[in-house]
Parts: C-alpha cells; sequence; structure tokens
C-alpha cells in the first residue's frame, strides 16, 4: 500500500503543476444535485454549494469519507445525474443547461472509468468489441480500421493484442480495469472521471495501474477527476486535491497544502487517520518499483 509521504521530493520535483488560469475542463459553479423523492423517501441532496475546477491537463483528487457525495459529483460531471441548481460545464457542455443533445455530444468528450471493473463490461461481448464500442456508436471507425485502433488501446494499457476475443471473465481484475480505461480513452476525451478505479484492485495491482494512468495522462493531457478515499493514492497522483464532507467541499488546495498542512478540522482529522510512512518500507518500495517489479 503506497503510504502518505511517499516519495514526496522525487514525484513532487518532477511534476510540473498545469495551468489554473486556462478555462477549465471541469466546472462546477455553486452546484447542488438531490436524489428525487421516492414513495416515501423524501429527496436528499447529495451535494451542495459545489465549486470545483479542473483545468487542462490536470488532475485534482477529490477524498473524503463513505457517502460524503464523491460518485454522486463525478456521475454528474458526465451527465449521468441531473443538477437541481448551479451551472455545471463539463469539456465544454453546459450539462446545467442540458438538451438531449448536448448530452450526447459530451459523450464523445468525457470518459469515466468505474470502482468495479467487472460491472461496467459486458459479459457477453469480447473485451476487444467493449474498447470499439464507442469507437463504432461514434462512427469514427469500422472495419479495419477499428480493428486497428482497439489493438493500439490494448497496447496502450499494455494488454497482448491477443486479448481482444477474450470475455471479461477470462481476466484478472487488474486486466479488466486496464480495459475499462483503454474504452474510456479511446475517443480521446478532453476530461476522465476514475471514480475508485484501484479499490478492487490488490496492492501490487494498484501501483502499477496507477503508474500506467499517470502515464497515460502525461501522453495523452486528459484533465482527470481522481475519486478515492485513500489519501496515499491521490497523494501519488494528483496536482489538487478537494476534500468532501457530507455533500460539501470543505477545503481545496495543492497537494502538499491538503496533505501537508491542511487547514480545516475535518481535513486534519482525515489525514490523521492514514498510517504514517515507513522510511524502510518506502525505499525497498521506491528500488522494486525502479526494477520493474
Ligand atoms: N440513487 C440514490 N438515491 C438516493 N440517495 C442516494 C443515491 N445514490 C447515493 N445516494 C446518497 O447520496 C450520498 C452520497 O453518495 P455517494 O455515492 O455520492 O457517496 P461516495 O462519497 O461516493 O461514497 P463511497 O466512498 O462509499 O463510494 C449518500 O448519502 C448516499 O446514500
Ligand atoms: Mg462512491
Amino acid at each position: 500500500m503506497p503510504h502518505l509521504g511517499l516519495e514526496i521530493s522525487e514525484t513532487g520535483s518532477t511534476r510540473q503543476a498545469p495551468s489554473t488560469t486556462a478555462t477549465p475542463v471541469l466546472s462546477f459553479e455553486n452546484v447542488a444535485i438531490e436524489y428525487p423523492k421516492r414513495g416515501r423517501v423524501p429527496a436528499f441532496r447529495a451535494a451542495d454549494e459545489i465549486n470545483l475546477n479542473v483545468y487542462p491537463g490536470e488532475i485534482v483528487g477529490l477524498v473524503g469519507e463513505s457517502g460524503s457525495g464523491k460518485t454522486t459529483l463525478g456521475r454528474a460531471a458526465v451527465g449521468l445525474l441531473p443538477i437541481k441548481s448551479g451551472t455545471l460545464i463539463s469539456a465544454g457542455v453546459d450539462i446545467s443547461a442540458g438538451g438531449v443533445k448536448e448530452l450526447k455530444s459530451l459523450r464523445r468528450k468525457a470518459g469515466i472509468v468505474f470502482q468495479d471493473p467487472g460491472s461496467s463490461l459486458n459479459p457477453r461481448m469480447p473485451i476487444g468489441e467493449s474498447i470499439g464500442e464507442p469507437l463504432l456508436l461514434a462512427g469514427e471507425a469500422e472495419g479495419k480500421d477499428l480493428d486497428k485502433r482497439v489493438q493500439e488501446l490494448l497496447s496502450s494499457v499494455e494488454l497482448p493484442t491477443s486479448y481482444r476475443n477474450r470475455y471479461p471473465h477470462e481476466l484478472s481484475g487488474g486486466q479488466r480495469q486496464r480495459v475499462g480505461i483503454a474504452r474510456a480513452l479511446s475517443l480521446a476525451p478532453e476530461l476522465l472521471i476514475a471514480d475508485e478505479p484501484t479499490s478492487a484492485l490488490d496492492v501490487s495491482v494498484q501501483a502499477r495501474f496507477l503508474d500506467l494512468l499517470q502515464e497515460l495522462q502525461q501522453k495523452l493531457h486528459f484533465a482527470c477527476l481522481f475519486i478515492s478515499h485513500d489519501l496515499a493514492v491521490v497523494d501519488m497522483l494528483a496536482h489538487r486535491i478537494a476534500v468532501m464532507h457530507r455533500g460539501r467541499l470543505v477545503e481545496q488546495g495543492t497537494r502538499d497544502e491538503i496533505l501537508r498542512s491542511p487547514k480545516e478540522a475535518y481535513t486534519q482529522r482525515l489525514i490523521s487517520a492514514v498510517p504514517l510512512p515507513d522510511p524502510v518500507a518506502q525505499r525497498e518500495r521506491r528500488e522494486s518499483r525502479r526494477a520493474g517489479l
């Protein structure tokens, strides 16, 4: 498990913070989101007064305890949930004003990777078809051209191209999650929402997956909202971090501001719950990763 404080000097010095003066790729402005009343269950406001920007090429970590509203924000950002009030602009599409046409165009510009790599893939579809489906539906590629694009996508997530004929159940959890990311990136989105993409993976697979995501992001420059309850994971990946608590964003800042000098009592509590880094284990981990293990 990557611990908080891992390789600060290493990653911190090499990772440049993207510009926060450009037009954001994702912008929540005073957004509220409600789950509607159902029978006797009253409407529930799962997010309120949300102000959050994600800039081009930036990875923003969204953290907070279970039930705080992280998935709610992630789903709203790709148009899977309507918003109650405020303004939400995602990849240039105003979701708050959203008609069907806007939402459809958003599908090409924003991808999402879900927590459970199994449930997000069609079990009856060979993974090559799952990866190529968005390209086919968008009319971007077909036939031989599509096959080629699928093979490139498989290689980009480091899966053998021969795997395209396999079904999801014939893959490991980590491999399935790579298929999920290949599919999400197939249309070269401006924005990727990653909702706890590693929480179903074991520790070593998780580290490799995060490295891969980081490499892809540096190559393709998509903006990313990375949702996680694991502070050590966002410490590895995120440029900035937003902290959610009971449907509100209680604090935002750079990775170091949030993880190393948090201002809000809630963030301080969240961070104090993370195990302290063990310097020896840290060094071993670093060395084994350098050796490509
Ligand atoms: N479909 C729904 N209908 C009603 N309430 C919902 C629905 N989905 C989620 N909620 C409620 O909204 C709140 C936020 O849920 P959400 O899934 O966004 O939390 P989360 O931060 O992603 O949690 P976790 O870390 O467990 O994934 C919770 O109180 C949850 O019970
Ligand atoms: Mg969630």
